[in-house]
């Protein structure tokens, strides 16, 4: 047993958190991946009535290839639940997001939902946040927005993939994975970074989740609410 037969097992008990008729937003990453497969399984078995907003490419060639209906965030009203991972979960239900890169369409989903269920593995929860941040930010206001955050106390390294490139959103922008050390009061600092101009986006998400999942590495899992 694993946290990926954990992952596997709390994605189908996800599920039942998905209504005929709705519109679901879908998540980016390993625990969403897992979600997207069980859901398109279901929808074909129930002949459900779905339509679903991916927040990245990654996530959207899986629902495609799971045969799941998809749409676009500007075509629809409301989002009735958003399924996602998280990098981090502090003790307050606060999250970390943006591994992956797809923090801005995850916080545009994850703030207007209406209901949020986060599916993690246990190593991901902790009392104070300690990783880096990712801060996405215009390209335009680079060295700016470094010298804002070194202000704020934070060390921020541009985010690169293999040799040496920078990593670039799908909306176009670099990412900053800052150092804040570790973090008490993380409301405060979301603000502090999302006031400066050029960031787009902040990876830390004080929209709390309705519904977590948390994977064991036995291979069971806990729900917290
Ligand atoms: C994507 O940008 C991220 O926010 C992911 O949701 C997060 O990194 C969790 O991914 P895993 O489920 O792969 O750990």
């Amino acid at each position: 047993m694993s946290f990926d037969d954990a992952i596997e097992a709390l994605s189908k008990d996800a599920l039942k958190f998905v209504k005929n008729n709705s519109v679901l937003g879908l998540g980016s990453g390993r625990a969403a991946t897992a979600f997207v497969k069980e859901l398109g399984v279901q929808i074909k078995k129930k002949k459900l009535n779905i339509h679903a907003v991916p927040t990245s490419l990654q996530i959207k060639l899986v629902a495609e290839q799971a045969g799941i209906r998809l749409i676009s965030a500007d075509q629809i009203e409301k989002i009735n639940v958003v399924f996602d991972g998280a990098d981090q979960i502090d003790s307050q239900k606060n999250l970390i997001k943006g591994g992956g890169g797809a923090l801005l369409r995850e916080n545009i989903l994850i703030s207007s939902a209406e209901k949020v269920v986060i599916m993690a593995d246990e190593s991901k929860f902790v009392k104070y946040f300690n990783r880096t941040v990712p801060v996405e930010v215009h390209p335009f206001a680079r060295n700016t927005v470094r010298k804002f955050l070194q202000k704020l106390g934070g060390k921020p390294q541009i985010r690169t993939i293999e040799r040496g490139y920078p990593f670039i959103t799908e909306n176009g922008n670099i990412i900053y994975d800052c150092d804040f050390g570790t973090i008490r009061s993380p409301k405060l600092l979301s603000g502090r970074i999302k006031q400066i101009s050029g960031v787009v986006e902040a990876g830390i998400f004080t929209r709390k989740a309705d519904i977590i999942y948390k994977a064991k590495e036995n291979g069971k899992f806990e729900i917290l609410r």
